[in-house]
């Protein structure tokens, strides 16, 4: 049976940074999101003996080895061991991010291949249980199950059991919240998220601090969502994602993911607040820059960022779904 289903990128205003379980991808801190709409991946996939070996097709192109590969085989032998059967598959996707530009990817493709791999296995899983599931393949791709204001809890169990995603609010909740992400560039970031953070976690003489403040960080935040705080909310993941970056720039070796152009964007986006304008940072593993702002905003915003040369895209994005079957199969 063919199974295909869609999942949205998300990001995360309270984020992620460091694993206290490298296999089971089990953080050190508790993490929040946004799933966005209409930006992520969609994938097909069928499990037949016909099938000798695994087969993994990215955008067009095929892969039978490597890393991306290998991370695929091992999310699939996860769900071939909880739906007890050792067939093959074929698995397509199609990407709508810049793959590996620092606009979360690797989330959304986690999430579409569980959510459909899990289903074309047989097995009827909880979002709970995909997100664990999904969370084995990249971290941050446990919140992009659900849609709309996504937790990830850290958990305290060996067995990551209660490591999982939870919905605070949904997709409709705040309509008229945006991300602009603006992308700087398109080169390939040259460290992976999961190589930072670990050299992090090792060698950041910050990384202790950092995590006792994640807590209250989640607190507050969650505070300023439920009563539409967008100043606070605003307010707490400039702070939160800035703190990331201290960690990433006093690890050894350092992590500087900021080109001049995403300082550029930091310094105007700040200058445009001071005026008056309603905008808030944030950024993850790599140079773009994403603004938080209101819909009422962001023909302004946009305006001001055309007459900026050198940047490569924007994308306004809104809160999104949690993942979703599809009827249409890519192959
Ligand atoms: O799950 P990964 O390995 O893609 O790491 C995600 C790390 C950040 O994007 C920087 C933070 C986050 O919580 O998404």
């Amino acid at each position: 049976m063919k199974v295909t289903a869609h999942a949205n990128i998300n990001i995360a205003l309270i984020k992620y940074w460091g694993k206290r379980d490298e296999k089971l991808i089990l953080p050190y801190n508790s993490s929040l999101s946004l799933t966005l709409a209409d930006y992520g991946t969609t994938t097909t996939i069928e499990f037949d003996k016909k099938y000798k070996k695994d087969e993994f097709v990215l955008d067009g192109k095929r892969y039978l080895e490597g890393d991306e590969y290998d991370r695929v085989v091992g999310q699939l032998d996860l769900i071939r061991k909880q739906a007890k059967f050792k067939s093959k598959a074929k698995i397509v996707s199609i990407n709508k991010v810049e793959t590996t530009a620092g606009l979360a990817s690797s989330a959304s493709g986690a999430a579409a291949l569980t959510t459909s791999a899990s289903k074309a296995a047989g097995l009827n899983l909880s979002s709970k249980n995909l997100s664990i599931i999904a969370r084995q393949g990249s971290g941050s791709s446990t919140r992009s199950i659900l849609g709309g204001f996504v937790e990830w809890t850290k958990g305290v169990k060996k067995d990551g059991s209660d490591s999982f995603a939870k919905q605070w609010f949904d997709e409709n909740y705040w309509p008229q919240l945006r991300v602009i992400a603006v992308v700087v560039s398109f080169f390939k970031k040259k460290i992976k998220s999961r190589v930072g953070m670990k050299q992090t976690v090792a060698t950041c003489p910050y990384y202790e601090c950092w995590l006792k403040t994640i807590d209250q960080d989640l607190v507050e935040i969650k505070k300023a969502i439920k009563a539409k705080d967008f100043v606070k909310m605003g307010e707490i993941s400039e702070h939160n994602f800035l703190k990331l970056h201290a960690l990433m720039m006093t690890t050894k070796p350092p992590i500087i993911y900021w080109l001049p152009k995403s300082v550029e964007l930091i310094h105007l986006v700040q200058a445009w607040r001071d005026e008056g304008l309603s905008v808030y940072l944030t950024m993850d593993a790599g140079p773009q820059v994403k603004i938080l702002c209101l819909q009422k905003d962001v023909k302004k915003i946009q305006a001001r960022l055309k007459k900026i040369s050198g940047i490569r895209k924007i994308i306004e994005l809104k809160l999104g779904k949690g993942v979703e079957y599809l009827d249409k199969h890519l192959f």
